[in-house]
């Protein structure tokens, strides 16, 4: 492989997207391929700092500007000190998250302007783009059941403290940027069963990646 692979899963919390990315690195990895998974935020050293913050249920006061500009500064971290190496390496890179979640939450969630966090995401990213992007999509109410079974007794994190009217925009928000962009989106109903929708993910990245590297 010359270069890299760039794979970014995307989707409401509790979508099923660690298990999916796990699932698929796991194949791939089995195959011989190079693999590298990460997420957002987190994924270096100072990004799991940030992602410590702006998580936190403590800071319920922080201002959208605010939150916006820590998840940037995570991505401007993660880009340069992983992906980006690991791409030149010739690694296959499958990261939780990466420009979306910024345009899906920050923009249509907390409605923060569109064409200023494009502009923001493009010069953190270094213009950086996923060759795919797998949106797991499904209804809030769902993945809120899933979140707290996850975490029984456990105080959910800041983001997931939202309210479902919130995640509505955010996954509507998803799916307008998803039809915006066919070439290298797919929306998938990730409200099947794990092993389901693995198999469609893998039958996918076959032919529309592995046969081209
Ligand atoms: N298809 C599925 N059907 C039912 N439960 C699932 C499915 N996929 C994942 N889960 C379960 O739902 C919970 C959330 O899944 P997971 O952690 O993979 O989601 P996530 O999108 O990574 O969440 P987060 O945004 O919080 O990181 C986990 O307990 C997981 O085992
Ligand atoms: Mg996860």
């Amino acid at each position: 492989m010359k270069s890299g692979i760039f794979i970014v899963f995307e989707g409401i919390d509790g979508c099923g997207k660690t298990t999916q990315k796990d699932l698929l690195a796991d194949f791939l990895s089995q195959k011989g391929y190079p693999v590298e998974t990460t997420r957002e935020p987190g994924g270096t050293l100072l990004g799991e700092l940030i992602r410590e913050l702006v998580l936190n249920p403590k800071y319920q006061e922080m201002f959208p500007l605010t939150e916006t500009l820590l998840y940037l500064t995570d991505r401007a971290q993660h880009v340069g000190q992983k992906i980006i190496p690991a791409l030149k390496a010739g690694r296959i890179v499958i990261s939780e998250r990466y420009t979306d979640s910024t345009l899906a939450y920050q923009g249509f969630g907390r409605g923060l302007d569109q064409a200023m966090l494009n502009q923001l995401n493009n010069l953190v990213t270094q213009g950086l783009k996923p060759h795919l992007t797998i949106l797991l999509d499904i209804p809030p109410e769902i993945a809120r059941i899933r979140l707290v079974s996850r975490k029984p007794g456990l105080q959910l994190d800041r983001l997931e403290q939202e309210k479902l009217v919130f995640y509505r925009r955010v996954r509507e928000g998803y799916l307008a940027l998803a039809q915006k962009r066919p070439d290298s989106y797919v929306v998938l109903d990730a409200c099947q069963p794990p092993i389901i929708t693995h198999q469609i993910i893998r039958q996918l990245v076959e032919e529309r990646i592995l046969v081209n590297i």
